[in-house]
């Protein structure tokens, strides 16, 4: 069922038609005692640099890290290294998947920024130790492609979205269709503010997605609002200043997500989600919250 969809016109299948895919069990999370805003390639960086409280960096990630304990997900842990200050948002250098065999798959990313390709050997050493068969995009046909941080599997299913415009090229999922025999809903992003799909687009469960509308093309949302039922908007304060569609819904039913969102979550939880709220202003400043700070695994 390999295929590239770039508009509603082109979705011939419904949610219910996609295999079904386990939900993730487990989450790799990255230590951050090397983390720091030291260059700016977000505009969420600009006047951060060297402004990051590193103890306090400290607490937030221990408290989102035993969040996802106490809902029920195994942490892996890794440890991140003097250099580069980016590495504790492990969404980015890798895409895994869990085929219907049960076989463990991951495409390793190319990094748009020059400043973040070297954390990609650490995450590759880290799979190829856990038996996991690694795919690599060629880097001569495709210029970058950032990992989970723009493709999101669909909760519940063998169907990912793919975001494109900043840190991923669309040529990309072509290649990550094919190989994994999976349809990609693919998703041009057009504010800078909104980098990565994961920084406007969250999905909750099978039926529901938060986004920020801002962020996409009439055509991009023409496909979500196609594939979901219920469609919950953030703010641009809720999405740009508290990064509230960064958040994680692992199991379908827990939502973590930056504390003060009010309208979200006020939405989420009368969508019958629980939220648990969280601190991640040092993370924030670098331009991530949540999603960005763990790697889901199957
Ligand atoms: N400073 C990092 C960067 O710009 C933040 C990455 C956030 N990750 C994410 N998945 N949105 O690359």
């Amino acid at each position: 069922m390999a295929q590239l969809i770039t508009s509603a016109e082109e979705l011939s299948f419904s949610i219910d038609d996609i295999p079904s895919m386990p939900l993730p069990k487990e989450v790799l999370m990255v230590r951050p005692l090397h983390f720091s805003v030291d260059y700016v390639i977000n505009p969420h960086m600009a006047d951060q640099v060297g402004n990051v409280d590193k103890i306090e960096a400290q607490n937030e990630w221990t408290l989102v890290q035993s969040l996802f304990d106490q809902i029920g997900m195994k942490i892996h842990i890794m440890e991140d290294q003097e250099g580069l200050p980016d590495m504790v948002f492990c969404a980015n250098q890798s895409l895994p998947y869990r085929d219907e065999d049960g076989n463990r798959h991951v495409f390793m990313s190319i990094m748009h920024a020059e400043q973040r390709k070297k954390e990609v050997p650490y995450f590759e050493q880290w799979y190829r130790q856990r038996g996991y068969e690694l795919h690599f995009l060629d880097e001569e046909k495709i210029r970058d492609f950032e990992g989970c941080g723009d493709a999101i599997w669909h909760t519940g299913r063998r169907l990912l979205w793919g975001g494109h415009g900043f840190r991923s090229s669309l040529d990309a999922y072509q290649m990550i269709s094919d190989t994994f025999g999976i349809p990609i809903i693919t998703l041009e992003l057009v504010d800078e503010s909104f980098y990565h799909l994961d920084t406007c687009f969250c999905i909750l469960d099978e039926h529901t997605a938060l986004i920020y509308p801002e962020a996409f093309t009439d055509q991009g949302l023409g496909m979500i609002h196609t594939i979901f039922d219920q469609v919950i908007e953030a703010s641009k304060y809720e999405a740009e200043e508290l990064f509230a569609c960064n958040a994680c819904c692992p199991d379908g039913r827990n939502v973590i997500i930056q504390q003060g969102a009010t309208n979200v979550t006020k939405n989420l939880r009368d969508a019958g989600f629980a939220v648990h709220e969280v601190s991640t202003y040092e993370f924030m400043k670098s331009g991530g919250s949540v999603f960005c700070m763990k790697m889901l695994l199957w």
